[in-house]
C-alpha cells in the first residue's frame, strides 16, 4: 500500500465528510454547512496531517499548540479499511514529533481507542475537564 502523507491545511470538505461517515462521525443526514465546518476545523487548526491512497482521504489529524507546555491532538481518523496497518500511530508521532518536549494530549472516545493510545506509547494520568460552548458540532 504507497501512501502519500500531507501537512497541507485545505482538504476537500467532501473527502472529509466522506472520512468521518465512515467512521460514523457525520451522516449523510448531515447538511452542507457542518459538512464544510468539519473541513474548517482543520483549516483553522496549526498542525494537519492527511494521508491520501491516489486521491482518495484515507486518514487525517489536526492539533493544537502553544508550542512552549501543551499540545492537543483532535480528528485523528483513519478509513476502516486502512485501519490496523500502523496509519494512526504514524499520524499521532507525526504530530508530536513537531515538537517532541511537549506534553500532548489526546481525547479517548471509548476503550478501543484507550487500547490504541496505550498500544502506541502514551500514558493516561488524568481526568480533563471541559467545557461544552452551545455552538459545538
Ligand atoms: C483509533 C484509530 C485512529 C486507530 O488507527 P489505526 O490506523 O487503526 O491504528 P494503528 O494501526 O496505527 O494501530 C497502532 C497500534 O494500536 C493497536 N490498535 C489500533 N486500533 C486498536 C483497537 N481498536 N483496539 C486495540 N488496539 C488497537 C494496533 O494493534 C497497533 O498496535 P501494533 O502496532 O502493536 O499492532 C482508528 O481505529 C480510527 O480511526 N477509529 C475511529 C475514530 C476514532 O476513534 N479516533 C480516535 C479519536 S477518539
Amino acid at each position: 500500500m504507497k501512501l502519500r502523507y500531507s501537512n497541507k491545511k485545505k482538504i476537500s470538505y467532501k473527502q472529509l465528510f466522506e472520512l468521518y461517515k465512515s467512521v460514523g462521525w457525520a451522516t449523510k443526514k448531515d447538511k452542507l454547512p457542518k459538512r464544510k465546518l468539519i473541513s474548517k476545523t482543520y483549516k483553522n487548526s496549526q498542525i494537519v496531517i492527511s494521508v491520501w491512497d491516489k486521491k482518495e482521504l484515507v486518514g487525517a489529524v489536526r492539533a493544537l499548540t502553544d508550542k512552549i507546555t501543551n499540545g492537543v491532538i483532535f480528528g485523528l481518523v483513519v478509513k476502516p479499511e486502512y485501519q490496523k496497518h500502523g496509519i494512526g500511530e504514524k499520524l499521532v508521532k507525526r504530530c508530536i514529533k513537531k515538537y517532541p518536549k511537549l506534553r500532548w494530549y489526546a481525547g479517548s472516545e471509548n476503550s478501543e481507542t484507550d487500547k490504541f493510545y496505550r498500544e502506541i506509547g502514551l500514558r493516561k494520568d488524568r481526568d480533563l475537564w471541559f467545557y461544552k460552548g452551545k455552538g459545538t458540532i
